[in-house]
């Protein structure tokens, strides 16, 4: 046996699945390293008080932000004065997409960011110079690592009834909505409960705690990822959603059966 081993190693020939090993470990290490990198990223290690930081923000935002926000972000008639709105305020608006306002209406829409990391961050650090304001969360609450049971009570008593109970979002008056709560990165969850936007509530550390916060970040990621145990959720709305299901489409079949067995045996 020992001897047979011996020989195999001598020849250089590898187990078949060494190579299959080889590759999963290789994988595995990849992946590992991206998400450390990009974990990171989330708060990249950029210094908002450093005036070449500020001084590039206020650039970009002279050339970008200004028509709308005014020269020194003191707002006009087309966008708020963003005096006192805080580098979460612009990390959010503008990581997420929803500035530079693409066209007046009820409410800025969700579309692909349109500046890189840095520059988001630069012009966050400008705004954060005028005034004090909400500041980018500490990245240790952004991890997924909170309480989930905890932070699912929490959602239901402070978001549930504008977002739904499944972060399926729903609609509010005069156009607006609360959107669907997945796929919203840990960072822009975080940012949105400290600066509340459009008609949401701005939920201060007094009224949800950090950790608070870090728990619903952490509700809200568990539902992203775990199956749906009953089968099509219907947009988990509920009993009447699934009532109405049965009604149209099971009562439905039953009478169209119904229907057909009549009309053959005639
Ligand atoms: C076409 C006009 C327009 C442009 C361009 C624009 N904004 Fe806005 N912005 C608005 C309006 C209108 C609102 C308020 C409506 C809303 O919140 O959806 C707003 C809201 C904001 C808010 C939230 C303010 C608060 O008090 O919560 C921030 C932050 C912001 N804008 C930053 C920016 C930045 C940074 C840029 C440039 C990259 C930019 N905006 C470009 C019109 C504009
Ligand atoms: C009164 C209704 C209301 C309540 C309560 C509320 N929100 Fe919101 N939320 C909104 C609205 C409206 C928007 C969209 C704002 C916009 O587009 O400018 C929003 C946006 C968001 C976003 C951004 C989503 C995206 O796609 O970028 C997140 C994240 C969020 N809310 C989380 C929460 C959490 C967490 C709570 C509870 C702690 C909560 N909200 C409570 C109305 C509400």
């Amino acid at each position: 046996m020992a001897r047979a081993k011996k020989n195999v190693r001598k020849s250089g020939r590898r187990h078949p699945l060494a190579t299959a090993a080889l590759v999963a470990v290789g994988l595995l290490v990849t992946g590992a390293a991206y998400t450390g990198f990009s974990q990171t990223s989330a708060t990249a290690e950029i210094d908002l008080e450093s005036p070449a930081t500020i001084e590039a923000g206020e650039k970009l935002f002279g050339a970008n932000c200004a028509t709308c926000h005014g020269a020194s972000a003191q707002g006009t008639d087309d966008g708020p004065s963003l005096i006192g709105a805080g580098a979460a305020s612009v990390n959010f608006q503008v990581g997420t997409g929803r500035m530079p306002l693409a066209f007046q209406g009820p409410q800025g829409m969700v579309k692909p960011a349109q500046f890189t990391e840095d520059q988001t961050l630069q012009m966050a650090a400008y705004v954060a110079s005028l005034a004090p304001g909400p500041e980018l969360p500490d990245s240790r609450y952004l991890q997924g690592d909170g309480d989930v049971a905890n932070g699912g009570t929490l959602f239901r008593i402070n978001c549930a009834m504008c977002h739904n109970v499944a972060a399926a979002g729903g609609a509010l008056t005069q156009g607006k909505f609360a959107p669907a709560l997945t796929g919203v990165a840990p960072t822009h969850i975080y940012e949105a409960m400290v600066t509340g936007p459009q008609n949401m509530p701005v939920f201060s550390d007094a009224n949800i705690s950090p950790q608070e916060k870090s728990d619903i970040i952490s509700y809200l990621k568990y539902i992203e990822e775990k199956p749906a145990v009953g089968g099509i959720t219907l947009g988990s709305l509920g009993p009447v959603a699934e009532g109405l299901f049965i009604w149209v489409i099971g009562l439905g079949a039953i009478v169209g059966l119904t229907v057909w067995v009549t009309a053959k045996s005639n």
